[in-house]
């Protein structure tokens, strides 16, 4: 362990030679910027003032040589070899509620929902302690590749950690994940993520999700119809697919009509003309149905979206410009 300085007396940590600079602080309950976990994003960049750090020499879309010329680092990718000093803003929002863990879990189920996307459980000895929206790091080795996978489920006591995953063919992780048998140890580290479900926050909900946005969105439908705080309120949740044949089953979505005030659902194909069967649905770009499909006043929703960066991205300009809804109204992920 190698201590890490905050300039200007903001905070204090160590980390470990098996850790990166981001997830350190944050197990310590250190505010420290960032969003995606995996490099891609740039939220975490800090100033190395001194000290040495381990840095990967590959680049990733959100650095480059300038920036390590300057002195400049993604806190997701880099470790530390001796005692630094670094400079960034840290802020609260960022401390999670759960403090991020490493511990392992078994593989218990694999529940097929398209060609392409499963259901994973894993079960954890002890308590799935996180809030719904979140996600966690999954790898097959402790120092093998890990990815950033959302949870699907709710916080629970059985240990039960529920992951909705796209398969990618040749992908380093998602492939082989598709192939392993049950009883499997997985590596899980976590749980991460800003944009939870807040159903403290007395507004109608907008879940707007793409691909395997699903598992974030059902986490955050679920944890706001749990709360048991949305019975007099709306929650409108939108999907969308590429052909009909990738829109999983919405029932887990349905099934939580009774705790809600009203629940709309609205599936949006883009590609129909791939589709087997017919599709008599809205068409097109989900964020472009949404703003067809809802009539407003915008400003008095809270909005999650998950999914494909273009299709978050699409949906922040449409929200942001186009309706003048508030930033701090929108929590997202961009599954990079
Ligand atoms: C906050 C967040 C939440 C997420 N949540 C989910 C989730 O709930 N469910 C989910 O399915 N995914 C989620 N993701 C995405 C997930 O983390 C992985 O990125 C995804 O599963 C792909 O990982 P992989 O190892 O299978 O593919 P990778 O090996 O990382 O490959 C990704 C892509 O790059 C291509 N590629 C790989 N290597 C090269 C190369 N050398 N040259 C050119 N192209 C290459 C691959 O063909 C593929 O298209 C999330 C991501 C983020 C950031
Ligand atoms: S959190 Fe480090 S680049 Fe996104």
């Amino acid at each position: 362990m190698v201590p890490i300085e905050i300039a200007d007396g903001k905070g204090r940590f160590d980390v470990g030679s098996d850790d990166v600079v981001l997830r350190a602080a944050l197990r310590a309950g250190v505010g420290f910027p960032y969003e995606c976990n995996a490099g891609a994003c740039g939220s975490c960049k800090f100033q190395l003032i001194s000290g040495n750090l381990v840095v990967p020499a590959d680049l990733t879309p959100a650095e480059s040589e300038r920036d390590r010329a300057r002195g400049r680092y993604l806190a997701c990718r880099v470790s530390a070899s001796s005692a630094c000093t670094i400079k960034v803003r840290t802020d609260d929002t960022y401390v999670s509620q759960h403090l991020p863990r490493r511990f392992e879990a078994q593989l218990s189920d694999i529940i097929p929902l398209t060609p392409d996307m499963s259901e994973f459980v894993l079960l954890s000895e002890t308590p799935a302690e996180f809030r719904a929206g979140q996600y966690a790091l999954l790898s097959l080795t402790a120092d093998g590749p890990k990815r950033v996978y959302s949870m699907a489920n709710v916080p629970n006591n059985r240990g039960e950690w529920r992951f909705i995953v796209k398969r990618v063919p040749g992908g380093a992780f998602s492939d082989p994940l598709f192939r392993l048998p049950t009883g499997t140890g997985i590596h899980v580290d976590g749980p991460y993520g800003t944009a939870y479900a807040r159903p403290e926050i007395d507004r109608d909900v907008i879940c707007i999700a793409g691909g395997a946005g699903f598992s974030q969105m059902l986490s955050v439908a679920r944890g706001l119809a749990v709360s048991g705080m949305m019975q007099d309120r709306t929650l409108r949740f939108y999907y969308g697919g590429r052909r009909l044949v990738d829109v999983p089953s919405l029932k887990n979505v349905s099934d939580l009509a009774p705790d809600l005030g009203e629940l709309r659902q609205i599936i949006v194909v883009s590609e129909p003309e791939d589709s087997a069967q017919g599709w008599g649905g809205p068409t097109g770009f989900v964020h472009d149905v949404v703003g067809r499909d809802f009539s407003g006043p915008w400003a008095d929703n809270e909005y999650y979206l998950s999914g494909p960066p273009p299709m978050v991205d699409a949906t922040l300009r449409m929200l942001v410009i186009e309706k003048q809804v508030p930033h701090e109204r929108i929590h997202f992920d961009r599954f990079f």
